[in-house]
């Protein structure tokens, strides 16, 4: 019987869910893999108010360096979230030689390269299963279970909070602050739920992928990231009679020589598997040379869902012999540095545009005028007539055009006398 014994940074959500996860699987686990875990202490900044329940014997201490002090500790869990100062606390960890498992994206995504470097230098383990759609093995999947495909695209709905709010607000109709509200309480959405709705969760998120699947650390700052904030039921609807629905989606795929990454609300044909990933489910849809299409799902967030993630890189550490060399799944030597991201005016996409006008004759043809002015072709128009209101909705499909040129159109019919309002423009992707 081999015995982990662990310290545990952060004791909110996540970190009590992990406790009860083990208490709860302890017989299951040991007889299973001839493993147990022991939770020697557990530090939380709160505990000094809180005091809250923990497994018998367990220290319980608001100063991580208690645990790093302590030689019986041979891992440190790093649930806090966030990336200061959760950086410095698994760098510190490190340092000390102990293994790191942590859930942290946002940690991951920006100082990857650095805790990857640090714990190789060391000679420690750093697994992270669960910073990528919780409990679903994402993270195994691109670096384990598809090592020697050659990645072309990588589709994904990695935030579970946005996709249960667009579920929700499509087909239950209520509004975004319920839906929000509803996520928050299923303990779906960051504590800061920001980071979740503006798309920035699903930014670190791919950007952990990018490294494994493009072998490539990628900043931040080139990912062109959107939220769903700003869609209404009204562009649900439209979407619905076009045969669409909006999801949002997580995109890093092979454009000849460079890469696109960029997060945003993305219609996707309601035939296409991915439209089926509805409320907390998250989804990866990939393209893989020479495997093919893969399409894996399941929940993403909530708290078991990401205690499970964090259970299997335990136990993956605790069957590890001490003489295999540690495992950091990432890629500091092979780095793909040749690969550019592209600007997001430089690509080529479809788009989904709504404008509203004032209902007269000839508004279609100066909306298609301008578009036809900088070459964006349309490949289908909706618009209600006769409703007896002053402005009605102008809905265009456009055929695939040069981002910067569809902007450049929008801006011009915004200043038309017939508009009403900044016209709304979403791409689309069509997913094979
Ligand atoms: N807030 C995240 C989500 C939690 O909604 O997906 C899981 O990373």
């Amino acid at each position: 019987m081999r015995k982990l014994t662990i310290g545990l940074v952060g004791y909110g959500n996540v970190g009590s869910g992990l406790v009860q996860f083990l208490q709860k699987k302890k017989n299951f686990i040991k007889n299973k893999f001839q493993v147990e875990f022991a939770f020697k202490a557990i530090c939380d900044k709160t505990i000094p108010d809180r005091k809250p329940a923990v497994p018998e014997g367990t220290l319980l201490t608001a100063d991580y360096k208690e645990l790093l002090k302590d030689p019986e500790i041979t891992t440190i869990v790093e649930l806090i979230g966030g990336v200061h100062p959760a950086r410095e606390i698994i760098l510190d960890a490190i340092k000390n030689g102990k293994h790191v498992v942590t859930a942290n994206k946002s940690v991951i995504s920006s100082h990857g390269k650095e805790l990857f470097e640090q714990a190789q230098a060391h000679s420690v383990n750093l697994l992270y299963e669960s910073s990528v759609m919780a409990g679903v093995p994402s993270i195994k999947m691109l670096s384990e279970g598809l090592a020697g495909n050659k990645f072309n695209a990588v589709y994904g709905i990695i935030n579970g909070t946005c996709n249960y709010i667009l579920s929700e607000m499509t087909s239950k109709k209520l509004s975004f602050a319920q839906a929000l509200e509803q996520a928050q309480k299923n303990g779906f959405a960051e504590s800061d739920p920001t980071l979740d709705i503006n798309g920035m969760d699903s930014a670190h998120k791919i950007a952990i992928l990018v490294n494994l699947a493009i072998r490539k650390f990628i900043n931040l700052k080139e990912i062109h990231t959107e939220g769903i904030q700003h869609i209404s039921h009204d562009d649900i609807e439209h979407a619905e009679r076009l045969g669409l629905t909006i999801k949002l989606l997580a995109i890093a795929k092979r454009v000849h020589h460079e890469l696109e990454v960029r997060v945003h609300p993305t219609l996707i044909s309601k035939d296409h598997p991915l439209a089926s990933i509805n409320g907390v489910m998250n989804a990866l849809y990939i393209d893989a040379d020479p495997m093919g299409k893969i399409l894996m799902s399941g929940e993403g967030a909530g708290q078991m869902a990401a205690a499970s993630g964090v259970v299997a890189d335990l136990i993956n550490l605790a069957s590890r012999s001490e003489k295999t060399a540690p495992r950091f799944f990432c890629n500091t030597h092979a780095e793909s540095t040749e690969m550019q991201v592209i600007k997001i005016d430089q690509i080529m996409t479809k788009f989904y545009l709504r404008f509203m006008a004032t209902d007269k004759p000839g508004v279609l043809a100066q909306i298609a005028g301008v578009l036809g002015k900088y070459d964006v072709g349309i490949n289908s128009v909706t618009q209600n007539v006769h409703n007896k209101a002053a402005t009605v909705p102008v809905v265009m499909l456009t055929e695939f055009a040069p981002e910067q040129m569809v902007r450049q159109a929008l801006e011009e019919i915004h200043k038309l006398p017939i508009a009403r309002g900044k016209p709304v423009a979403i791409r689309m992707e069509k997913l094979s």
